[in-house]
């Protein structure tokens, strides 16, 4: 591809030259380009986004060559993320995982997959039927959060399970870990797997080259982007890639298109091919200085009384080769405080939204679109969080995780067990059953059951533990955990 064609736009280009043809639409939405709209909605969005709500079948683009704008665009983000195909989607990496599961997968097959995965990867196993071998992370034990599988634990899965059908890995991780990937992809085409990528957190890497190494670059066949997280896409708009043979690329293209809509909001596209332009004529010199602010940001935090960052240091660990640095992980220990506590003081006393609390830590997401203002906002508060708590002689604290239990094995696979007939039992009752569903609680963002899986008592004392220290639990049907679902014994 030429460097000219790397800097068009098509997506943007077909939506221009809609608004600039005065376009009388007879598609939908039914609001007509805003004509139609509540008040409400025009003042809160702004009749200009009304009217580039455009459907893209018989709207963008007429009936005949419908996508043409679509294709090109995807092809460019391709060439952009190296890959040789790229699928747009409108509902996240979350849709991509669960296309690129059911690319590789179906009924029974085995599928090597961290523990660590994001809960739509295990929705993705639901829907294809496949049987996970279960990955372990490690876990950073001061820190409390997953860090990435030693490529060791890898190894021994793969050959384990020859007949699996691929490896999947995420990376990076939610608060900055990156996997050994190329070491990855080395171990899984050696065994004839494809290497898959859950990259929903790096779609910047590419653009420069002080970031850990990229999914493509590393030797990956497959990779989700969430455009929508670091870089400037509307949310949920994300990129499913894909390069060489491992990966049948029209299979792909069939699943993104069953899981996800035929309406998608085509400003969502627009904003895909708009933020892939943009990464390619300015994103090195955009993260160089996302980066400057992200290590003032540490520097300055890390001198907080009371306060500690993860660093790069810390994060180097088996499984860890790198480290994400615009992503701020941090405790408040030192001074007593829960990451929920910090979040919320952030949020009620100074008007400052950060993107992810536990009970241990918050994570602040650095890029581009900060300054030394939103910085020093970050800073001042915490600084004033930390003299405020030690004029109130606020002491350490430290928070006793429990251990999270074992993996216990797989009665049936997810899906059978997810769609069989279950039933409702309280917590206590449920050891010796098989789980119906998935329990995650975060963090560390570990599945403690999965749909299929054997529930062992230690398993049940840790979800007690965890409900009673109110954990945010995501998966099951009963949020408090006083009751869980099991397969029924028929
Ligand atoms: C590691 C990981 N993978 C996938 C997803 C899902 O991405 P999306 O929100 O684009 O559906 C997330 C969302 O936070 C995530 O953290």
């Amino acid at each position: 591809m030429t460097e000219s064609m790397r800097t068009e736009a098509p997506f943007v280009e077909a939506m221009r030259a809609y608004r600039h043809g005065h376009t009388t639409a007879f598609h939908t939405p039914g609001y007509k380009l805003g004509a139609g709209a509540p008040a409400d909605l025009i003042e809160a969005l702004g009749e200009r986004f009304l009217s580039s709500d455009v459907a893209i079948a018989g709207g963008l683009d007429d009936t005949q060559t419908s996508g043409s704008a679509l294709r090109r665009a995807e092809a460019l983000a391709a060439d952009a993320w190296g890959a040789e195909r790229a699928f747009f989607t409108a509902n996240g990496s979350s849709s991509g995982l669960q296309a690129l599961v059911m690319t590789l997968t179906g009924l029974s097959d085995e599928i090597i997959v961290p523990r660590n995965a994001h809960k739509a990867l295990l929705a993705g196993l639901i829907l294809s039927g496949a049987r996970p071998v279960w990955v372990e992370p490690l876990i950073d034990e001061v820190w409390q959060i997953a860090v990435n599988v030693p490529l060791e634990r890898y190894a021994t899965a793969i050959e384990a399970h020859p007949r699996a059908r691929a490896v999947f890995v995420t990376s990076p991780s939610y608060n900055g870990y990156c996997a050994d990937l190329a070491g990855l992809a080395t171990l899984a085409h050696a065994a004839g797997m494809p290497l898959v990528v859950d990259q929903a957190w790096g779609a910047h890497l590419r653009f420069s080259p002080e970031l850990p190494l990229d999914a493509m670059a590393a030797g990956a066949d497959a990779a989700v982007i969430s455009v929508h997280k670091q870089l400037a896409a509307l949310s949920g708009a994300s990129v499913v890639l894909a390069a060489g043979e491992r990966i049948d690329a029209e299979r792909l293209r069939t699943m993104v298109t069953m899981l996800c809509t035929t309406s998608p909001l085509s400003s969502m596209y627009l904003s895909i091919d708009a933020a892939r332009r943009q990464m390619v004529e300015d994103g090195e010199a955009l993260w160089g200085a996302a980066l400057r602010l992200a290590a003032l940001a540490r520097e300055r935090v890390s001198a907080i009384p009371g306060l500690s960052v993860l660093d790069r240091d810390e994060a180097l660990r088996p499984g860890s080769v790198d480290f994400d640095p615009v992503r701020l992980t941090i405790s408040g220990a030192g001074l007593g405080l829960s990451g929920y506590e910090l979040e919320r003081l952030l949020r009620s006393d100074h008007a400052i939204a950060i993107e992810a609390a536990d009970p241990h830590n918050i994570v602040a997401n650095i890029t581009f679109g900060d300054s030394d203002a939103t910085v020093d906002r970050l800073v001042i508060a915490l600084e004033t969080i930390s003299s405020r708590a030690a004029a109130k002689g606020a002491g350490a604290t430290t928070v006793e995780s429990p251990k999270l239990p074992l993996f216990t094995g797989l009665a049936c696979s997810p899906r059978e067990a997810f769609f069989g007939p279950s039933e409702a039992l309280p917590l206590r009752a449920c050891v010796g059953r098989v789980s119906a569903e998935m329990v995650v609680p975060y963090p560390p963002g570990i599945p403690v059951l999965g749909p299929g899986e054997e529930i062992s008592s230690e398993t049940v004392d840790y979800l007690i533990e965890a409900a009673a220290r109110g954990a945010y639990v995501h998966g099951p049907r009963d949020l408090s955990l006083a009751t869980l679902l099991v397969v029924s014994n028929v």
